[in-house]
């Protein structure tokens, strides 16, 4: 996408259609006067018939003067906030008839300008993301040119933010297309070629072999990859902050490239969505092609152990034992438990590799998807500070988390009979928070923040701009997280 900033009057402008956002209880003033005067009236004709409620209303698209004016409701001006303008800069995208090669967004709702630019492009750029790669004929966007309007002070704050959204919006829908690819599409090894690919000055990229796993001896990735034909990768992304900083973050995502369950196999229905089980890995190395242009102040390591969850003939049996890098020995009870093995060793290799601070994001259960549904992140830690330094980090992105209780009972729970650790508790119940349980044993005194983006890594139906698929979940937390240092 083409972007322009200017200032001046959204009319008498060479687009194809003027996009405003009208607040609730707003009268026709200011700038809202000229373009209800390009309208014949219309504008305030259609604000006193209550047809446009700026509550709740449906984009309303207007012809009048030879242009268009397309109304996205606002909703109230003291609750506008970055998230806000960008769903509705995607809702609007998204409601342009698909004949709009340009249009001309006003900015008017009072953000830091920065902010307000950020959020056109980012809502812009996820909103006019398709999952539907494999259709013959798909029927993108023909936009090609956003003009934004905003006060003359604001031009170069507001361009910098449209360079911020759009870095953002790229990254997270590049790790939406390799969360939507199928697995015979996206194996562990295609996985770590992409990784490779996203090399660049400020990203060094290295991906370990099943050779350098036994030699560090990662029995959890290890004894996952078992049952797979497909070798495992164990990708490392390294990013050194220009000044000397004592600070490294690590951000370690699950990378299941498909997750049938292993022996203790998943029933049918559904399974083709276990080819998102990499979505936390995705969304690290997403993360990471994005620092060449923020360049945080702190080193950050993104890290991606990556392999199928099989039932082949040589995969493990429940009741195996297996020892992580760490030493510690794990009773596996249920193969389907397959992502805290291998975070295990991601974990282990981030501390050794001389993390401070850990963040790791996985499809990790089920019960986060009964807990808080597809709307929310669960978040859990051991370290109530670097908790909150995640969750001020999501408001920020405009990413929705909150934080589950993390007693010591439930890594109780995941104490073996026979061994340091089983992968499941025996029981049903807090399954997110049993799990998270476990890989607290892996973080051992490390700050660390886990986050569960089972529910949040797919979406179910176009929404704001997010569209059906992968959504990203978490992706721009993590960036918003290091950029803060
Ligand atoms: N990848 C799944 C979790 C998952 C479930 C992701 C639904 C997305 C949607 C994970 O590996 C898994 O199978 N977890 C099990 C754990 C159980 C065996 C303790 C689960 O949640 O059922
Ligand atoms: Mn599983
Ligand atoms: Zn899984």
């Amino acid at each position: 996408m083409n972007y322009g900033v200017a200032s001046g009057k959204a009319v008498g402008r060479k687009t194809d259609a003027i996009v405003v956002e009208v607040f609730e209880g707003e009268k026709v003033n200011g700038d809202l006067k000229e373009i209800d005067a390009l309208l014949g009236g219309l504008l305030s004709q259609v604000l006193a018939s209550g047809e446009f409620d700026p509550k709740s209303s449906k984009p309303l698209l207007l012809y009048a003067g030879g242009g268009r004016v397309l109304l996205i409701a606002a909703g109230k001006r003291e609750s506008y906030d970055f998230e806000k303008a960008a769903q509705t800069a995607g809702t609007a995208v998204r409601a342009l008839p698909n004949v709009c090669t340009s249009a001309t967004f006003v900015l008017r709702g009072g953000l830091d300008p920065r902010v307000a630019g950020q959020a056109v492009s980012e809502g812009i750029g996820l909103a006019l993301f398709r999952s539907d790669f494999y259709k013959s004929e798909r029927k993108d966007s023909k936009l090609e040119r956003i003009e934004v309007l905003c006060s003359k002070a604001d031009v170069r704050a507001v361009e910098r933010g449209i360079e911020d959204g759009s870095v953002l919006s790229e990254a997270t829908n590049f790790a939406r297309r390799l969360a939507d690819e199928p697995s015979n599409l996206m194996t562990p090894s295609m996985l770590a070629e992409v990784a490779l690919g996203v090399a660049n000055d400020a990203v060094k990229v290295e991906v370990l072999e099943r050779a350098d796993m036994e030699r560090l001896a990662m029995g959890g990735l290890l004894g996952v990859a078992k049952g797979s034909d497909e070798p495992p990768k164990f990708i490392v992304m390294r990013y050194a902050a220009a000044k000397k900083s004592k600070v490294t973050i690590a951000l370690v995502g699950k990378g299941i490239t498909f997750d049938t369950g292993g022996i203790s196999i998943k029933p049918s229905a559904h399974m083709d969505e276990m080819k998102t089980d990499m979505s936390g890995g995705a969304n690290v190395i997403g993360a990471m092609k994005t620092l060449s242009h923020f360049r945080p102040n702190v080193n950050v390591l993104g890290i991606v152990p990556a392999t199928e969850n099989m039932p082949g003939g040589h995969a493990i049996k429940p009741g195996d034992v297996l020892r992580a890098s760490n030493g510690k020995t794990i009773e596996v009870l249920n193969t389907d438990a397959e992502g805290r093995l291998i975070l295990a060793d991601g974990l282990t290799y981030a501390r050794n590799q001389g993390a401070t601070h850990l963040v790791d994001i996985a499809t990790l259960t089920g019960a986060i998807v009964t807990a808080l549904g597809r709307v929310t992140t669960g978040v859990m830690g051991n370290d109530q500070p670097w908790v909150e330094a995640v969750l001020a980090a999501a408001k920020r992105a405009g990413e929705k988390m909150w934080q589950l209780p993390l007693f010591s009972e439930y890594a109780d729970m995941m104490k073996g009979d026979i061994s340091d650790l089983k992968n499941i508790s025996g029981s049903t119940e807090a399954g997110s928070l049993t799990a998270a349980g476990f890989l607290q044993a892996f973080a051992e005194g490390t700050p660390w923040a886990h986050l569960d983006i089972a529910g949040t890594s797919r979406s179910q139906k176009d929404l704001g701009y997010m569209a059906k698929g992968a959504t990203g979940a978490g992706l721009r937390t993590m960036v918003e997280l290091v950029r803060a240092g």
